[in-house]
This record gives structure tokens, C-alpha cells and sequence, in this order.
């Protein structure tokens, strides 16, 4: 059998990415046990201004404890400008998450000052820079801000997007299918394809509403994006299971896997799948959705032996 090429590049998970105000300490608590992707340990718009220094206790106290295997630890910090920020660095410099959130993100040079502090402090190259697309100009200057992930040495990973943040400042008004708002959200999608980062959709505030929600998450699927920003615990299984592959999309990225796999396809960059022309760069898709449902498979089953 011919051997799988690898994905182009690294595959995370990050189908939910479950937001936790560090200020409440029930809620991290209770994020161990989430089966959630990612947890943005949030210190900037949910903990307010006199409450940022008990957050960040809560965040060390919290860190101490047993590790959050399986997940991504980000933490979302205030912006330097807030006169919050260099603590808040300071923190994850000292607790190493996976990567560091930095709010309200304009132009490129606010993701490599962010990286340069991170450098000069020797930050391991494990932690890596998310940044929130929120505001009107970090929507205009979404594609310099991804390419300033190509530079030597960057961090930058993923995008989030922050609707509530960009209605507020354009007036944009929610709406079910985010019509207004579609246009920018693929402008972000096109900037990350660009540059080889991951999009987060934003949050739903609505938590209880699951069949607005399924709709959005769908929605968001079909944009491009890789995974939703969540607010609470009820929205983790349906974002997990629109954001993963379903089995259908299983079953043909496999069959495009054989297809290929076949000695008489080896010099073939076009071949016939039942009546229907697939191409190389279709194995290529299909070989990371099934490297995406490896890693599922292994995390459900990581998660089924530190439950039981
Ligand atoms: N992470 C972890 N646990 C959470 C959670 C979260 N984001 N949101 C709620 N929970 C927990 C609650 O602590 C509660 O646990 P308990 O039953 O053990 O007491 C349970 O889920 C049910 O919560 P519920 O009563 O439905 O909601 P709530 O009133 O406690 O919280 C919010 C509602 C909106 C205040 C809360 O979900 C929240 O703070 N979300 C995140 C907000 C945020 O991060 N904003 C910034 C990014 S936009
Ligand atoms: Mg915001």
C-alpha cells in the first residue's frame, strides 16, 4: 500500500473552544471534567476591572492543581493598553499554557509585540499567540495580521472572531443568519487559508436556545471555520459534533484514501470514484479529515479512562 503523505501541517483540535471566566472558580472547577477541545481561561471582558487581581489567583491556584490533560489551556489577557495586560502576562509566562489570547487585536504589530515579550522572557516555543479578530480594523487588516504569522519566530495559530465586540462598534444588529455580518466573517476565513492559521467562529449568547445554535454551528461549519467559541457547558456536544467529521464525509474521505492507495492510481493525478472525478488535492483533504477523526477517536478514548 502506498504510504499517507502528512497533512501539510499540524492538525488541533479545536471544534470547542469553551470560554471560563477566571473569576469564577466553580467554572474551573468544572472545566476539568468538560469534554470540550480547548478552554479560554478569560481574564479581560468577563472579570471586571476590580476583580482582575483575585482572577489571576484563582488562574494559579487553579493551574496548580491536577493537569487538564487533553484539552488546550489558552488564556485570554487584557490588552497592554488596559494597564491590566503586563500582569496578566506576567501569569502566563509563569503558568505556560498552550497559548495566550490577546483581545481586540487592530494591526499586526499588536501580535509581534505580544511575541516579542514572549521571546525576550524565553517563552517556550510551545506557547503560541491566538489572537481575537473584534473590531472593525482588525476585520480591514485580518490578512496582514495572519501573514505576521509567517514571520521567523512567529506564534501566531489562530484567529478568534468576536461578534459582540464587532456589532457593538459597527451597529450591526444580531440577526439569525448573520447575514450582514457573513462578508467579513469569510474575509477572516480567507486570511487564515492564506497564511495556514485555524478560525474559531465567535460565541452564541443565547445559551439556551440549542436550535439557533445547531443552525449557527452549521452555518460557521460551512464557512471554513474550524471550531466555536463556546460560553457554556450545553453548548460543547453539538459544536463538537458539527465542527468533527461525520461519517459520511468518513466514509468518502476514506474511500478517496483507497482510491488512491491503489498501484494502478500511482501515476494518476485524476481517478474515477464512482462516477465521479476526484483529485489529488482531494486526498489531501481527505487524509486530514481522517487524521482528525484519529484524533478524536483518541481523545474520547484519553477521556474515557481519566473519567472512569
Ligand atoms: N464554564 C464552565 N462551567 C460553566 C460555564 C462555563 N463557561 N458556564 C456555566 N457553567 C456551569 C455553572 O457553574 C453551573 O455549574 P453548577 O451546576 O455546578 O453550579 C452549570 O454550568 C450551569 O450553569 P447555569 O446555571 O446554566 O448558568 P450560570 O448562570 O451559572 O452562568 C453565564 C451563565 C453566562 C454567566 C456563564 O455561562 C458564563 O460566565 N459564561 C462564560 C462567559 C464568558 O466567558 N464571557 C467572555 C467571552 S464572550
Ligand atoms: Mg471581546
Amino acid at each position: 500500500m502506498m504510504s499517507r503523505t502528512a497533512p501539510p501541517r499540524s492538525i488541533c483540535l479545536r471544534r470547542s473552544v469553551l470560554s471560563v471566566p477566571a473569576i469564577n472558580s466553580r467554572a474551573l472547577e468544572k472545566s476539568r471534567d468538560l469534554d470540550c477541545d480547548a478552554v479560554i481561561f478569560d481574564l479581560e471582558d468577563s472579570v471586571a476591572p476590580e476583580k482582575k487581581a483575585e482572577a489571576r489567583g484563582n488562574l494559579r491556584d487553579f493551574f496548580a492543581g491536577p493537569p487538564l490533560t487533553g484539552k488546550e489551556r489558552i488564556i485570554r489577557i487584557n490588552s497592554l493598553a488596559s494597564g491590566f495586560g503586563s500582569d496578566d502576562l506576567e501569569l502566563v509566562l509563569a503558568l505556560e499554557p498552550d497559548a495566550v489570547l490577546l483581545p481586540k487585536v487592530d494591526e499586526p504589530q499588536d501580535v509581534m509585540m505580544i511575541g516579542d515579550r514572549l521571546a525576550e522572557a524565553d517563552a517556550p516555543e510551545s506557547l503560541r499567540i491566538f489572537a481575537m479578530i473584534e473590531t472593525p480594523r482588525g476585520i480591514l487588516n485580518a490578512a496582514a495580521i495572519a501573514e505576521a504569522g509567517r514571520t521567523a519566530g512567529s506564534r501566531l495559530d489562530c484567529f478568534v472572531v468576536g461578534l459582540n465586540d464587532l456589532r457593538k462598534e459597527t451597529g450591526v444588529l444580531p440577526q439569525p443568519d448573520r447575514a450582514y455580518l457573513v462578508p467579513w466573517l469569510m474575509q477572516v476565513i480567507l486570511a487564515v487559508s492564506a497564511y495556514g492559521l485555524d478560525a474559531i467562529d465567535s460565541v452564541f449568547n443565547d445559551f439556551r436556545d440549542q436550535e439557533q445554535f445547531d443552525a449557527e454551528c452549521a452555518q460557521g461549519r460551512a464557512m471554513g471555520f474550524a471550531g466555536k467559541m463556546l460560553i457554556h457547558p450545553n453548548q460543547i456536544e453539538a459544536a463538537n459534533r458539527h465542527f468533527g467529521p461525520d461519517e459520511a464525509a468518513l466514509a468518502e474521505a476514506k474511500a478517496v484514501i483507497a482510491a488512491f492507495a491503489d498501484p494502478a492510481a500511482a501515476n494518476l493525478n485524476v481517478v474515477n470514484l464512482n462516477g465521479r472525478m476526484v483529485e489529488r488535492l482531494h486526498l489531501v483533504q481527505a487524509e486530514r479529515l481522517v487524521h482528525k477523526a484519529e484524533l478524536i477517536a483518541e481523545r474520547s478514548i484519553a477521556r474515557r479512562k481519566t473519567v472512569s
